[in-house]
């Protein structure tokens, strides 16, 4: 949540910040602004997008080869014009930009008052300002703080999560990073470097970065770059490589990138298993589990922690690790775990799911369950983000940058990871026979080819949704398997068209949901062929009776559905554990197509961000 990206170099500041914001934007977008400094320093923010910022910029002066930029997703006050970032201190000495939360900023703030400090938005950033200001000017005259003194000092009162960048008007050629928590991405150019959230709009500069770890601060200055802790301890600065290309995170022709993610499963997929599962030698192998492999093959317990659409594909991998290893699977909310004095036993495999892997809630999950003993592997898309940095072990799914609010090819690479982890374990814990694991080698390497076939039946997919696109309610009911899908179906829509969505398992909709069936529900069915086929069948029958309108997702050739449902939309058969690979593709496209006609801002639901640093 919020996006940070600063500059200082030789070049114009403000069209570097302004790329980098719009490709940050995924991040939140309730305001925008920019702090410009060139002797003195410039701000520009307002309510809205960051085209809107740009609107205002258009007859002011941007000059400056340093400055940073913001925009946000509103954590403490309403997305308004004054509330937007950057933030000034008081006496006008700092400006500056945060991402996370000050938890104690109420505390901070009292004491500040009573040092006669005034404050004129409802933010918690606005507080560590004055602070850093206050640190800074009470000991000018005494034994004067450098303004990175007087940022450690403020930050060792901070309770919270922060990703910061700093100006200070007496020293207008410096700039100050800080992280704990909150990300924080530093390129490295010949004479210039970016300061940004992620790594996305530094890649069309330079492929140097450094992920800053939690408590350094930075100060970049005409001598370069030195990074201490919050101990004033020197750092040594890691210098990664990325590989990152500027193609990957643009539309290319495609509307919005949502559809273009959605577009990019097949791909995602066999990019996620390419290196890993080898379809010639039925072999399949992964790297990043090498070190723990003999205690996932021993282990008593899993536990798999994830939010939001992660949470989903951990469903989806409960039942995969429960069937393929045997090893009792549960799947928790992150949030929900870190606050419950769950029972962790030493030796537990906690597996934590997050495309982003940044997201605060996981994040502090992970922490708990390394105390209690666990064994803590990530499954992640980012490289370099924190979750891979936090865990002794993981597996990366290589989907790409996913941009648009709505997760939909991070979700089918994490299930094509946790299949893949549960046929490495199953076969060597003999959950599965050596002639079940190549079934699944194969099905598993037919994946992409399928959802290309699904993909072309994106018109009649349309057709259907167009349809529906009017409707105020909506159920999703699965089975088994398609379970989660139906959960993931139902957030999809609702996220981006806003159309209330309850995703259910079948067979509990008797127990409530069915109360709400009538002509102007409709009801989306995962009906693919399984062995509880005849069941679904049953419950399709009970919607018809009350007169609801069945969309259902069933095999290829099914005839049977075909003559009960109002519109059925086929996908290939396959194993019955891969299905959701394929039955979640037009669950993605309907919401799409029905959020487009709804006039919805696809890439960028309301109140939504993609990455969720705060609790
Ligand atoms: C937000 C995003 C979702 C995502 C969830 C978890 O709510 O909008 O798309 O599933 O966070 O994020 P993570 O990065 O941990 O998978």
């Amino acid at each position: 949540m919020c996006g940070i990206v600063g500059y200082i170099g030789h070049r114009n500041a403000y069209d570097i910040l302004i790329k980098g914001l719009k490709r940050l934007e995924y991040r939140g977008y309730d305001s925008a602004g920019i702090a410009l400094s060139e002797n003195d320093y410039r701000v520009y923010k307002c309510k809205g997008k960051v085209s809107d910022l740009e609107n205002q910029t258009k007859d002011k002066d941007i000059s400056g080869r340093i400055g940073m930029g913001h925009t946000r997703w509103a954590t403490h006050g309403e997305p308004t014009d004054n509330n937007a970032h950057t933030h000034k201190s008081m006496n006008g000495k700092f400006v500056i930009i945060h991402n996370g939360i000050i938890e104690n900023y109420a505390k901070l703030k009292a004491g500040l008052q009573k040092e006669g400090y005034k404050f004129e938005s409802e933010t918690d950033t606005e507080i560590l300002a004055n602070l850093i200001e206050f640190y800074y000017m009470r000991n000018q005259n005494g034994t004067s703080f450098s303004p990175e003194e007087a940022v450690r000092s403020a930050l060792k009162m901070v309770e919270g999560a922060y990703g910061l960048v700093i100006l200070c008007e007496d020293y207008p050629d410096q700039m100050i990073a800080a992280r704990k928590g909150s990300p924080l991405v530093i390129g490295i150019g010949k004479d210039e470097y970016f300061i940004a959230s992620d790594a996305t709009p530094i890649i069309e500069y330079t492929n140097s970065v450094i992920y800053l770890n939690d408590d350094d601060i930075a100060v970049i200055d005409d001598k370069g770059l030195s990074l201490k802790n919050l101990k004033n301890i020197p750092q040594k600065p890691n210098v990664h490589k990325i590989s990152l290309e500027l193609s990957e995170i643009e539309k290319n022709g495609f509307d919005h990138y949502m559809l273009k993610e959605i577009y990019e499963q097949p791909k995602a997929i066999r990019d996620t298993y390419r290196g890993r599962l080898n379809f010639e030698s039925k072999f399949l192998r992964l790297g990043g589990l090498h070190n723990i492999f003999e205690d996932l093959k021993g282990a008593k317990r899993i536990i798999i922690i994830a939010c939001g659409t992660s949470w989903h594909a951990g469903l989806v991998g409960e039942y995969l690790f429960e069937e393929f290893t045997r090893i009792p699977t549960e799947v928790e909310y992150a949030s929900e775990f870190r606050y419950r004095k769950p029972i962790i036993n030493k030796g537990d495999i906690v597996i934590a799911i997050s495309q982003s892997g940044e997201t605060a809630d996981t994040l502090a999950a992970i922490q708990l369950a390394k105390e209690a003993g666990a064994i803590v592997m990530g499954v992640c898309n980012v490289v370099g983000a924190s979750i891979p940095r936090e865990t002794i072990a993981g597996v990366f799914t290589h989907a790409g940058p996913e941009i648009g609010v709505a997760s939909t090819k991070a979700f089918t690479a994490q299930v094509t990871v946790l299949t893949m982890m549960a046929m490495s374990i199953g076969l060597a814990n003999n959950g599965l026979t050596k002639e079940e694991f190549t079934e699944l080698v194969n099905e598993l390497y037919a994946i992409p080819e399928k959802i290309e076939k699904i993909l072309d039946k994106s018109e009649k997919i349309k057709e259907i949704s167009d349809k529906i696109s009017n409707a105020t309610n909506s159920l999703y009911l699965g089975r088994g398997y398609l379970f989660p899908v139906a959960l993931e179906g139902a957030l999809k829509l609702k996220e981006i068209s806003y159309i209330h969505a309850e995703g259910y398992p079948a067979a509990e909709m008797k127990h409530g949901p069915i109360a709400l069936i009538d002509e102007k529900m409709p009801v989306i069915v995962l009906a693919t062929k399984d062995k509880s086929y005849d069941k679904i069948v049953s419950n399709i029958q009970e919607v018809k009776a009350r007169k609801g309108v069945i969309i259902a997702i069933v095999t290829e050739g099914d005839t049977t559905i075909k003559n009960m449902a109002d519109y059925v939309i086929e996908v290939p058969k396959s194993d019955f554990a891969l299905a959701p690979l394929l039955t979640v593709v037009p669950l993605q496209l309907m919401s799409y197509y029905i959020a487009v006609n709804r006039g919805c801002n696809v890439d960028q639901p309301r109140n939504l961000a993609k990455s969720v640093t705060v609790e």
